[in-house]
């Protein structure tokens, strides 16, 4: 168990089991040695919004630990997008409880987009947490802590149209030291049919790219060699100086993101067919660093379910897109989001994604059955008519072909040699590491001595799974 008021030298103990010891020691605040767990769950922004909350949380004096003996504080970071994603989360919540029984005074927060989704519900009818913050309302936690202390219940599901959290530093919770992901923009502005991310999330607004790039550039300063920009929609990113009217745009954002070193990748998530410029991609084509790789969701590849998705473009335009992709970035690899029988979608309409998928030939492709989620415009608007069963072996078609097209896809890269940035030994064996091509393929090859996380080397593939390339270090 943990002590509220231990020594020095048994933090500096529990400190170092941690792990994340090192962080908290900056924190300063030696003193208070109370420690939060935060588990997050759903994107990537999630785990970056993690980092925030971490960051706000230290400013008070808690430090993160992975040991749930130790917190005092209980964090989940939600995600709504799917039914599964939510049922993970309450079992998680259970569990909690039950920790919560053994001892009185640890405080459960539920965070992100369950906790803006379901609000008070959380604490009226489900009475497993204490505190329910919403994506925009981190900033707030030290008082809800404080409340939630007190026995009050604590509550801030308020979002807000101009919350970016810039100034921020995020926490970074990742311990790899090489990757590291940068908020760009919130919310979501799209209303596709299926998706409750602009219910959770709120109205999309972009973030002061100079703080970006400061962000960036410390990052680099720091031993990171690549950055994420992220956002639900990155080619809506918008940004005017209230003063000057100067603008900055995505592909701008992107090319000053680039220039703080040739030697920092930046990749970006996630694109939107409908607003990918051919600006962005020349700015991709200019600059070594940009990573040659862009997740392009498509959900389907029939016109009639886009339209019905509301996802503003159709078949045509997506394949377009791709075109304009393959013409002025050759080497880049694209992956994607499909989504099985959506409200209505035929066998005919069915067949017309696996085809696309063959068309466009993804590298990679995240896919799921459609999950009506409460109050989106298909759940108001459509019937979810597809029964389980049948969207469960369209999905199950969709993965065995993307399987054959990811195989293909990396077969074809045997023989050649790519850049990589070594990330950190191999799952497998420590003997190997493992690290991704400008293509965000990963590559696993035996190590060499003097080479480190974070150092590139030039790796020749020799052989390749649907999900991973083996090769050799050619040159570091
Ligand atoms: N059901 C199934 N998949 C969904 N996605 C979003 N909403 C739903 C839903 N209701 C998928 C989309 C999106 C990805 C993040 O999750 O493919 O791009
Ligand atoms: Fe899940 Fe979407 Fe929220 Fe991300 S934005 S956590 S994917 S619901």
């Amino acid at each position: 168990m943990y002590d509220r008021n231990p020594t020095l030298e048994s933090l500096e103990r529990r400190i170092d089991e941690s792990r994340q010891g090192e962080v908290y020691l900056k924190g300063e605040e030696l003193s208070s040695g109370r420690f939060f767990y935060i588990e997050s769950y759903g994107c990537q922004m999630n785990f970056s919004d993690s980092e925030i909350v971490a960051s706000v949380l230290a400013a008070e004096g808690y430090a993160p630990t992975r040991d749930l003996a130790k917190a005092e504080l209980i964090f989940i970071n939600t995600c709504s997008i799917r039914e599964k994603a939510e049922e993970t989360v309450r079992k998680r919540l259970r569990i909690f409880d039950q920790l919560k029984q053994q001892r009185p005074g640890l405080l459960v927060g539920v965070l992100g987009c369950m906790a803006e989704r379901l609000k008070k519900k959380f604490l009226e009818e489900e009475k497993l947490v204490d505190l329910v913050v919403g994506p925009d309302a981190y900033r707030d936690l030290p008082k809800l802590v404080r409340q939630a202390e007190e026995g009050h219940r604590a509550i801030n599901v308020f979002l807000s149209r101009e919350e970016t959290y810039a100034d921020i530093s995020p926490l970074r919770l990742d311990e790899s030291g090489v990757s590291a992901f940068i908020s760009i923009m919130r919310g979501c502005d799209n209303m596709c049919s299926f998706c409750v991310v602009p219910f959770t999330r709120g109205r999309e607004r972009s973030r002061d790219p100079f703080t970006v790039v400061a962000e960036a550039a410390d990052l680099f300063e720091k031993g990171y060699r690549e950055v994420t920009l992220l956002g639900q929609n990155v080619d809506s990113y918008h940004w005017k100086n209230p003063e000057t009217g100067e603008q900055v745009n995505f592909a701008r954002l992107l090319a000053m993101v680039a220039e703080v070193h040739s030697d920092l990748r930046v990749r970006f998530s996630t694109s939107h067919p409908k607003d990918m410029t051919d600006e962005v991609l020349e700015t991709m084509a200019k600059y070594e660093n940009i990573c040659k790789y862009i997740h392009l969701p498509v959900q389907s590849g029939n016109s009639r379910i886009l339209a019905l998705m509301n996802r503003t473009y159709d078949r045509t335009w997506y394949e377009e897109r791709i075109r304009a992709i393959r013409r002025i970035v050759p080497d880049c690899a694209i992956s994607t989001d499909i989504i099985c029988g959506f409200c209505s979608e035929t066998e005919e309409e069915h067949r017309d994604t696996l085809s696309m998928m063959r068309w466009a030939n993804f590298s990679m492709a995240y896919m799921f059955y459609y999950s009506e989620r409460p109050g989106t415009l298909a759940a108001r608007k459509l019937k979810d008519d597809v029964p389980l069963e049948v969207k469960k072996r369209r999905l199950q078609e969709v993965i065995a072909l993307q399987n054959e097209i990811s195989l293909a896809h990396n077969q074809a890269d045997v023989g050649k040699t790519f850049k990589v940035l070594i990330e950190g030994d191999s799952k497998r064996s420590t003997d190997d590491f493992k690290g991704r091509n400008s293509q965000n393929k990963m590559i696993v090859f035996p190590k060499k001595p003097g080479l480190k996380p974070g150092d590139y080397v030039f790796v020749q593939i020799e052989e390749a799974t649907s999900a991973t390339l083996r090769g050799f270090i050619a040159s570091p």
